[in-house]
């Protein structure tokens, strides 16, 4: 497979991608806007295989991502690229909303235009995987309110209100971590 991975150059995204390419025959490329948060020393390991590639590029940029989708023609997106500090979300909340919720939106956007042009069987296999955050369902006050599947959404902070909006758009009324395309 190719995959498309945003935010390969973060804590877990470059775990992921070190993952993918020493664990299995999958090609990755890494797409990353390197904020304060990414850091391609993390990747250091992989970084040569002929099996990876790294962009710089915001998620919010809809022509550059559309196309590196045109040129990569991956089989999978799985988003993982955020502001993910919730101290710093409730410091200042604009990046979270830029990234988390416009720039999501600008990736499925992309992905839609992307997979509007894939035929069948390619079309019906494409999946797009947004990392979400246990913080969408708010806090746990003992061990009586563990979160399950059902659990409503109850985001406490703009870091997870902001993980939380895009799987609103896209899944109501569910709480998915993977969502099938558009
Ligand atoms: N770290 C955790 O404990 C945790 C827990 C649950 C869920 N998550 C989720 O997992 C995902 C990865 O978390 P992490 O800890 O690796 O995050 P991180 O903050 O370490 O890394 C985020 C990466 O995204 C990149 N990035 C930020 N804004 C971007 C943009 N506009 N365009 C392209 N790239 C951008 C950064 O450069 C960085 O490499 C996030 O979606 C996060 O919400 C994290």
């Amino acid at each position: 497979m190719r995959i498309l991975i945003t935010g390969g150059a973060g804590f877990i995204g470059s775990a992921l991608v070190r993952h993918v390419i020493q664990h299995t025959e999958h090609e990755v490329l890494n797409l990353d806007k390197l904020t304060y948060a990414g850091n391609l020393e993390s990747l250091t390991s992989i970084a040569s295989n002929s099996r990876y590639e790294f962009v710089q590029a915001d998620i919010i940029d809809q022509a550059t991502v559309s196309a590196v989708l045109a040129r990569f023609e991956p089989q999978a997106i799985m988003h993982l690229a955020a502001e993910s500090h919730v101290d710093r979300s409730i410091d200042g909340p604009s990046d979270f909303i830029q990234t988390n919720i416009v720039g999501t939106y600008s990736l499925l956007e992309a992905a839609r235009g992307y997979w509007q042009t894939l035929a069948e069987p390619q079309r019906s296999a494409f999946r797009f995987h947004h990392v979400s955050t246990d913080e969408v369902y708010g806090d746990l006050h003992g061990m009586d309110d563990l979160f399950t599947e059902t659990t409503p959404y109850a985001p406490s902070s703009p870091y997870s209100a902001s993980k939380a909006r895009p799987i609103i758009w896209f899944a109501p009324g569910s709480a998915p971590t993977v969502c099938r395309c558009c």
